[in-house]
This record gives structure tokens, sequence and C-alpha cells, in this order.
């Protein structure tokens, strides 16, 4: 069955059409949503006079009835069920019968599909967003865990200057702060109700979008029906913030397969995160890691597909947008096992702190901290950058040990010398935000705080924020 037959008649649908136009194959993962939205519709038609209390009862009941056969799987979709909204149209009319065929007053589709697609990206990015906020919580257990173990801080990836493991977590832990606020910013502008715009112009019936946001918890009603149906700014940002938080994960899950190579030797893969090889017995691969890595090209690929399918679309409602479900789907879907299987590795993984003191105690780690202690003494920057430069190209063309040259050098000698102590470095970086001990212990209490923030607006999302949402 068409939603169309009275304009084209019984006439059979070509079944290439039918393949190539049906989007239930993938749509009706927003059953429950559309549900919600009928619900919603119904007791606005109701309100508006538009449908009996029996006639409502006699939907109310048919929906609950679609439901409960969605859930137990005995719900019988037919051919000629096009979409979600088609399917439980359909099954609506054949159990409630004349009330049934009421149902889709002053409604169509457009209105519909952007309604239903708004409630579920508002749920799945507060969903996502928790999942952000486990593995930052497994980011801060193992910081404050790593107490004083050092590493070495790349830039380039050469040793730059010896950092603390803990400083080194929690900048992935910032990076995941800000993607939990973006997925939460894009939740508030996605908390929009475009039910009531109709196919594009709204309608001559009595609906009150108000009513009917509010009654499906969105906090505003659209201020145009044109930019209602034809909006999908949403998909975009959510699409963006995934592939977003998509590259951070791929950059912790690169550091993993770094630090898990026998070349760095900083990180031990618990086995039930790890995998083996078919063919070398002796392999222990980061594919997790490697995945989360490979997820990102994936993720910005869906970002670019659902740009491109908006870019020349003319107002309002055009099929193209169709095309918005599956990338948004398999984002949410991509993005919530790579943060779960992440969030597992990191809080399971050993690290070898002995092999990254080992690495970051290079005596030429303490170079900078020489300048600046040259610096103290009255050193301009540059000459004492010089100066230290040419030390460490003696001792490396030489072969002569640094601190032996620092010892014998007239502007430094023994006192400079004790920079270069193993595991000193890291003490002196004492400024605000730095990675030594002293700003560390403060960054963890103010991630403490951020984390139990993000808590607190994630259990705010979908509570009322004002608005018409939760009105009588
Ligand atoms: N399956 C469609 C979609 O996902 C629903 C809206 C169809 N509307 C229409 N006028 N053909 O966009």
């Amino acid at each position: 069955m068409t939603l169309w037959r009275g304009r084209f008649g019984e006439a059979q649908q070509a079944s290439a059409l039918r393949a190539f136009t049906e989007s239930l194959s993938f749509d009706r993962r927003l059953a429950p949503d559309d549900l919600a939205c009928s619900r919603a519709h119904v007791r606005g038609l109701q309100r508006a006079g538009l449908l009996s209390p029996e006639g409502t009862e006699q939907v109310l009941a048919a929906l609950d009835q679609v439901e409960r056969e969605i859930a137990d799987g005995t719900f019988v979709f037919e051919a000629g069920d096009e979409d979600i909204h088609t399917a439980v149209e359909r099954r609506v009319t054949e159990v409630a019968g004349e009330a049934g065929a009421r149902l889709h007053t002053g409604r169509s589709r457009n209105d519909q599909v952007a309604t239903d697609l708004r409630l579920f990206t508002k749920r799945s990015l507060a969903e996502v967003a928790r999942g952000v906020l486990a593995l930052q919580e497994v980011l801060l257990a193992r910081a404050r865990e790593a107490g004083g173990a050092y590493m070495p801080g790349y830039t380039h990836l050469q040793h730059a200057q010896p950092v603390l493991l803990a400083h080194h977590l929690l900048a992935h832990g910032w990076a995941l702060a800000r993607d939990v606020d973006r997925l939460l910013s894009t939740e508030q502008r996605a908390d929009v109700c475009p039910l009531g715009a109709g196919a594009l112009a709204g309608s001559s019936l009595p609906l009150d979008p108000d009513w009917v946001a509010g009654e499906l918890g969105f906090s505003a009603r659209f201020e145009n029906s044109l930019d209602a149906v034809s909006d999908r700014d949403f998909v975009a940002e959510a699409l963006f913030d995934l592939a977003l938080l998509g590259t951070h994960l791929s950059r912790l899950g690169e550091e993993v397969v770094l630090w898990s190579s026998e070349e760095f030797g900083f990180l031990h893969l618990d086995d039930a995160y790890a995998t083996g090889s078919s063919m070398l017995p002796q392999k222990k691969n980061p594919d997790i890691a490697e995945l989360a890595r490979g997820k990102a090209g994936r993720l910005i690929g869906h970002l670019a597909g659902v740009l491109a399918t908006l870019k020349g679309l003319p107002l309002a409602y055009d099929r193209d947008l169709q095309e918005d479900k599956e990338p948004l789907f398999d984002a949410f879907d991509q993005v919530g096992r790579a943060l779960e299987a992440m969030a597992g590795l990191m809080a399971t993984a050993v690290f070898d702190t002995e092999a990254m003191a080992r690495t970051a105690d290079s005596p030429a780690a303490a170079a900078t901290d020489l300048v600046e202690w040259l610096v103290e003494q009255g050193t301009a920057f540059r000459q004492a950058h010089e100066l230290v430069g040419a030390l460490v190209r003696d001792s490396v063309q030489r072969h002569v040990p640094l601190a032996e040259l620092v010892a014998a050098h007239p502007a430094l000698g023994s006192a400079a010398v004790s920079l270069l102590e193993p595991g000193s470095s890291v003490l002196r970086r004492t400024s605000p935000g730095g990675a030594g001990p002293g700003p560390v212990a403060e960054q963890l209490e103010r991630f403490t705080l951020a984390l139990s923030d993000e808590a607190g607006r994630l259990g705010r999302v979908g509570s009322p924020r004002g608005g018409p949402r939760g009105r009588a």
C-alpha cells in the first residue's frame, strides 16, 4: 500500500523503484521516536477537536499494540512499507480502522521524520556524552594512580621535555571535555520541534505546535515551517561533533599503538583488549586502538557526505534528505563502541613507568633546563640557547657525556650539573598548567570538578529548560 494511492490508483510500483527509494531497512530504528511523535500528535488532534475522545483512545491503543509487536518481533512489515512512518500508520489503520485513518491529519511525513530524527539525535547525543564521560573517568583514575611517574614529552615525535604521565593522560581528558561541551550544545540546538510544519507550509487546521512541542519534551517549536522541514543542521552538527570526537579517539589510539610497540614499550595491553595474529604466534596486536584510529576516516566521510547532500537542496523537503540517516546512525554506533572499547583498554593497560623514566632521563632532555638556569643567572635567552645547543652538538659529535661538558663550562659548572639528574627535570615544570607535580596536582582537582560539572549537565539533559516543555 502506498500513502498516495488516491492520485496514483492501485497501480503496482516497480520493484526497482521500491528497492531504490525505501528507507525502512534503516529507519525502523526510529520506531520508538515515531510512536512518541504519533502519540503526541494524536493528543494534539483531540485537543483541537479533530479526533473524538473514543477515536483518540483507539488510536493510542493501536499505537501501544504496534509498540508491543515491534518489541516482541511479531510486527509484520509489508512490501509496500516504504519507511517506518508508512508501516506504523498502515498497521494503526488496520487495528483502529476509521480512527486510525485520521492519524495523519494535519501532518506530513516531512515534519514527522524531522521530529523523529531530532528526538533520536537529542537522546543519542546525550548517550555519547555519557560514554565520553566514562572514558574521562578512566583517564582521571589512571592519572591519579600515576602519581609522580614521568615520561618523555614529544614534539615532532622527538624527545622534547619530560612530563608527568598524569599530565599526558589528562591532555586527552581535556580534549574530551570539549567534546562533551560540543555534544551538549548541539543537543540544545536540536531541541526544537518541527511537528506542525506539515509538508512545508503549516495547516488550515487548528493545530498547536507549541503544545505538541512541550508534549514531546522539546524546549521550543519551529519558527518557520519551511525551515522546520528542510533543516538538517542538527545532523551535520552531530556528525561534526562525532567526527572531531572520533579524531580525538584516533589520536589516543595512535599513541596506544606507538606506546605498545617494542620500540617504545611504555604500555602493555591487557589480553582482553589485544588480539593475536593468525600466522605469527608471538604477536599481540593493538587492533582496538588501530580501529579507533581507523574509524575517524569513516566519521569524517559521513560529515562530508551529508554536507554535500545538503548543499544544493532547494527549500523545503527533498527526498535527498533521506540520505541523512544512515551516516548519522552509523556515526553514533561507531563512536559509542569506540568509546566503550577505549575506556576498557585504558582501564586495563599496564604502564611501564620504568621504561618511560629511562627514556625520559636522557641528559639532553634537560637541555631547556640548562637554558632556563642560565637565564636566571642573567644570560639572554637566545645566547643561552646557542650555548647549550653547542654543548649538545659537541657531546653528540665527540661522544662525551653532556654532564662532563656542563661541569667544565665556565658559565655552567657543577651547580648546573645537578639539573641533569634523572627525574629532576619534570619537577621544575612549575608554571600553571605545566607538566610538573605542582600544577598537575591542581589540574587533577580542576579536572575532577570539570567531570562533576559534566555529570550535572548530563543529568539535566531531557529535563525542563523553560519554554513549553512540561506544560499541562
Ligand atoms: N523516508 C523519508 C525520509 O527519510 C520520509 C519522508 C518522506 N517524505 C516524502 N515527501 N516523500 O526522508
